[in-house]
């Protein structure tokens, strides 16, 4: 008998509501069966852990898809329900891979770049470029915008107010303080330049009450918006609320009571479309093309840097900033352990493996994107352009392997496909990082049947070119570190130090 088949809804819902309780901290009596799950803010590797006990749990594959149309715990439950009374494994998963096909072409993405019409900038922006007074940041309990404001902090003596999820202000200063610890920025020092603002982008008005809404509007002169829900197992709907609508949200603020100066972080994932596959893609050029874009991460990206432009076109002073991903500080190494390229390289590491496929190690230093960030934004002849942060001289995979073979490591490089036989077959301690990320990285999408990989090798890929923004850069003494052997030495040395990899 397969044991499987005992699994009902109800089952099914039990399950999720307690391993999403365990995974963010709550009791399942707080979980909401009905709640979108993106508002509970899963990031991808807790998204994927669940994933990966669901999957043991049915004995087959859900895909991730399925959140697209079922986005609750209710939903998604009955789905996976009535997906499990199917008599085989494979006919399981012929139909999860027909819904991948299907699904994404629901979605008219240039039919949701729209901008509420209310949001209008009122008259010039009067305050000082060079020297704002007081900035708002979002995302400072992340990664990217810790950096930033280690450099806001260097390059002006503005007050730094910071958009925070929290329950009240003083786990907000700890959530800030604690995450510039983690990355080595904090000082004691900056402890009256930087304010918590308790707010979320998924809410109407940031989820701000409206005396201090309307107080923020009339006093900050300038905002970083670096905030997002990066996720890549999530849809589009789970991820619309924070980063499409909180973008919207951070522009009614810079439209409020006064014309603020705007700074978006957006992505090179603007170009993800097939239809740049190949082409050179300038900073100035346009992005019409979504068509083919399968990420929901990347297609909010898409959406919300649109929204931003629709802003520009209104006569909001925006400027838009475009990184690959984003690798450690050149300087010291310290990083997002947690980021998709670190868990891939543990994960291939552990396994022994690396694919041999033609990839461009795509990534830029922090250091390189908050400093080019911070000083591009000072600058009057930024103001209405986009700039790629795009590493000018990326190193191909192949480069990495061989620098972790001349250590005398036992890795290979096996064929695409073997390496993928590898990943389903052997791959079965949850200690090795591709255990969770097995179905995201095994999931197959678009009309071709790609997995993800395959629609990130390089032929697939546009070439950006980042000639303007080297050239903004010009004399700022801001310049991207290059990746050679001392760069992966840094890079090395601090995930060993901090325990991330092992070399046991
Ligand atoms: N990392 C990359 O490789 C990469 C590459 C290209 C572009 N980018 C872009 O760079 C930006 C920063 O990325 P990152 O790597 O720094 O991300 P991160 O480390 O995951 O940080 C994300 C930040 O956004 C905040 N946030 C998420 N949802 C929110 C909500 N509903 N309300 C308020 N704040 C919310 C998080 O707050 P909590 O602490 O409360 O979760 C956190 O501070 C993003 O816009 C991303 O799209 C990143």
């Amino acid at each position: 008998m397969n044991l499987t088949q005992q699994y009902t809804a109800e089952d099914i819902q039990k399950f999720l509501v307690s391993n999403l309780a365990e995974a963010v901290e709550l009791s399942p009596e707080e979980i909401d069966v009905k709640e979108n799950i993106g508002n509970y803010g899963l990031d991808s590797t807790q998204a994927m852990m669940i994933i990966g006990k669901l999957e043991k749990l049915l004995g087959f594959q859900p895909s991730p898809v399925l959140l697209w149309n079922y986005p609750n715990i209710a939903d998604l439950s009955d789905r996976l329900a009535e997906e499990y009374q199917d008599n085989s494994e494979l006919q399981h998963i012929d139909k999860i891979s027909n819904h991948n096909i299907n699904t994404p072409s629901l979605l008219d993405l240039g039919a949701e770049a729209i901008l509420d019409p209310t949001i209008q900038p009122i008259g010039n922006y009067t305050g000082s470029i060079t020297h704002p007074q007081n900035i708002f940041v979002t995302g400072g309990t992340g990664y990217l915008a810790a950096f930033i404001i280690k450099e806001l902090l260097l390059a002006t003596v503005a007050k730094i107010y910071c958009l925070v999820r929290a329950d009240n202000i003083s786990e907000a200063k700890n959530k800030l303080v604690k995450n510039l610890e983690n990355y080595a920025i904090w000082d004691d020092q900056y402890q009256e330049r930087i304010i918590p603002i308790i707010g979320d982008l998924a809410e109407p008005f940031l989820g701000i009450a409206s005396a201090e809404f309307a107080n923020l509007a009339a006093n900050i002169d300038t905002i970083y918006h670096s905030a997002a829900l990066l996720n890549y197992v999530y849809p589009y709907s789970a991820l619309k609320p924070a980063n499409v609508l909180g973008t919207q949200e951070i522009l009614r603020l810079a439209c409020t009571t006064k014309t603020k100066l705007f700074h978006y972080v957006s992505s090179i994932a603007v170009f993800e479309s097939p239809f740049y596959a190949g082409k050179v893609v300038k900073e100035q050029d346009a992005f019409n093309h979504w068509e083919g874009i399968f990420l929901g991460y990347s297609q909010t990206k898409w959406v919300a840097e649109k929204l931003v432009k629709i802003a520009g076109y209104r006569g909001l002073p925006i400027t838009i900033y475009r990184p690959p991903l984003i690798a450690g500080d050149s300087q010291t190494g310290v990083c997002n352990p947690d980021d998709f390229l670190n868990l891939m390289i543990k994960g291939c590491f552990q396994m022994g493996y690396f694919p041999d496929v033609n990839y461009m190690l795509d990534m830029s230093p922090v250091d390189y994107v908050s400093k080019a960030i911070v000083y591009l934004s000072t600058q009057e002849k930024s103001l209405g352009k986009a700039f790629n942060l795009q590493h000018p001289q990326p190193a191909s995979l192949k480069y990495l392997v061989e620098w972790i073979r001349s250590f005398a490591f036992h890795i290979k490089m096996i064929p695409y496909q073997e390496w993928q036989k590898h990943l389903v077959n052997n791959v079965t301690s949850p200690e090795n990082p591709f255990y969770t990320l097995r179905p995201f990285l095994l999931e197959r999408w678009s009309d071709e049947q790609l997995t993800v990989p395959d629609l990130y090798l390089q032929d697939k890929r546009p070439i950006i070119s980042c000639a303007e923004t080297l050239e903004a850069l010009t004399g700022s003494g801001v310049v991207c570190p290059k990746i050679d052997s001392q760069l992966l030495t840094t890079y090395a040395s601090y995930l060993i130090q901090s325990g991330f990899l092992s070399l046991s």
